[in-house]
């Protein structure tokens, strides 16, 4: 009885964290984002943004990281920024700037 209780812990403990890495992509992540800078990136976000599929790559990179830590705010809604990109890594903030980058 006790082997069993112990394999059903281990068993649900390892489909938990393998809940925690489910690899998200850069489309399913940019879904969110659509709603205000556009399917393409090509909306200015609450009429202040630069439409951001015509940034480069490595400035939509350091402009994200600048959200993610609180560092960026340009017309005053980095915070709002903050919020959309404080769960992501760095490592899908970068491949999500080069997705939107790619965007047309
Ligand atoms: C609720 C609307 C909204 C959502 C959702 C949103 N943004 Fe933004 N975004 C803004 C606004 C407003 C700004 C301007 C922020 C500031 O004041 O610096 C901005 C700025 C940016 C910039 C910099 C643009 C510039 O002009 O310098 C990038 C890049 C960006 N957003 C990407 C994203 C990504 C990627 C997502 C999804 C993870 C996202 N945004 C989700 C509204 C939004």
């Amino acid at each position: 009885m006790r082997k069993i209780i112990i394999s059903i812990v281990l068993i649900y403990s390892t489909l938990a964290a393998a809940d925690n890495n489910v690899v998200r992509t850069s489309s399913d992540i940019y879904k969110k984002c659509m709603k205000c800078h556009g399917a393409k990136g090509e909306i200015e976000a609450l009429g202040v943004s630069k439409k951001i599929s015509s940034m480069k790559e490595n400035e939509i990179e350091k402009a994200l990281k600048g959200y993610k830590m609180g560092v960026r705010n340009v017309y005053n809604f980095g915070g709002l920024m903050k919020g959309q990109v404080l769960s992501l890594s760095d490592d899908e903030i970068k491949k999500l700037a080069e997705y939107i980058s790619k965007l047309k």
